[in-house]
């Protein structure tokens, strides 16, 4: 069981990068500003963006230096950008990024699929930005996809995981995200991995990013909770996935995480009634239903009226 109710869980929103990259219906950029807009008054401390990655590799988001430019930004919220090299961080950083999400995959056939290079690359790519970045007001994360498991490759050995979150802080990353890309973490592997990643880095700069691709992702955030992770990533309405990532399925869905955290007295700051209104415009937007359970079944204390007629 949950131990310290009194602790706080900080979501990340990642709709406008995870969930909106791939989505097939183009999304125009004022409707993209406007659900960030929105987003920023739910009462996110963390919102991903977008991407400035190549726009042929995800046209969904080819417009991301309007979207950035376009936002109206809120006191105390951090917008993040995710980037894969050199050209994405000078990108981000022209837009007015806060902080720049420097992705690779412990696997390294999927770095390849996803990133077109070895994972080597990647590194030596991380520390030009790193070098681009020095004595700008600007944070780096680095995201270790397929942390759990890969579609191609299966099993990813801790070590290896470790070795990158080294390599990450030996480059002078802030932040880690371990990434489970299409939803193969199970909660004993996430509790064991948290605990020996927590040797490394403090709580407050660790994010775990779950995919509810077989189910597991609340549990996993649970797991991922009671071996002292606080930051979790979800998408609004369960939306996202890799395109370069076969059988990729969304985040785990915000508001059900939220919903969850209520139920159980941990203090997110964010307003569940604004998530299920924003939720339940995305099917309008994007022309089909969504994942996510919540929206469709109501808060708890969204009761029905008593049917008449009940025997007394
Ligand atoms: N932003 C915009 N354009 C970029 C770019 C970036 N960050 N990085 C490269 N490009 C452009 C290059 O300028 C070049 O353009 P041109 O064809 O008009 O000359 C083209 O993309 C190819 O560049 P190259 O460096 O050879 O890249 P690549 O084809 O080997 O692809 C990546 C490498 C990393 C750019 C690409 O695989 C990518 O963007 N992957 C991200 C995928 C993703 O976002 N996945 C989901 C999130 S994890
Ligand atoms: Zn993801």
């Amino acid at each position: 069981m949950i131990s310290d109710f009194s602790e706080r869980l900080i979501v990340q929103e990642v709709a406008p990068r995870d969930g909106l990259q791939i989505e097939p219906r183009w999304v125009e950029t004022a409707d993209k500003i406007a659900l960030i807009d929105q987003l920023s008054l739910a009462g996110f401390s963390r919102i991903e963006a977008g991407s400035f990655v190549s726009p042929k590799a995800i046209p969904a988001l080819r417009d991301g230096d309007e979207v950035f430019r376009g936002i109206r930004r809120q006191p105390g919220v951090t917008y993040v950008a995710l980037i894969p090299n050199l050209k994405g961080a000078e990108r981000a950083l022209a837009a007015g990024a806060d902080e720049l999400n420097l992705v690779m995959s412990a696997s390294q056939t999927h770095n390849l699929a996803n990133m077109r290079m070895h994972c080597e690359q990647s590194l030596a790519a991380f520390a030009d930005v790193v070098a681009l970045t020095h004595g700008v007001a600007v944070s780096l994360n680095g995201s270790i996809a397929t942390t759990f498991g890969c579609p191609f490759e299966g099993r990813i050995d801790e070590d290896r995981v470790l070795q990158i979150v080294d390599a990450y802080l030996e480059l002078g990353m802030h932040g880690l995200t371990l990434a489970d890309t299409t939803g193969m973490a199970n909660p004993r592997q996430v509790h064991r991995l948290v605990q020996r990643v927590l040797t490394r880095v403090p709580a407050a700069a660790l994010t775990l990013h779950f995919h509810n691709t077989r189910g597991l992702g609340l549990s996993n955030v649970l797991a991922g909770y009671e071996a002292g992770a606080r930051r979790f990533d979800a998408s609004l309405g369960g939306l996202g996935g890799c395109p370069f990532a076969p059988g990729a399925s969304g985040n785990i869905c915000t508001e059900d995480l939220v919903n969850l955290c209520d139920e159980m007295g941990l203090d997110t700051g964010i307003d569940l009634m604004h998530l299920l209104t924003l939720s339940r415009r995305l099917p309008a937007l994007l022309g089909h239903e969504m994942p996510g359970q919540v929206a469709q079944a109501g808060r708890n204390c969204d009761l029905h009226p008593i049917p008449e007629n009940l025997p007394r």
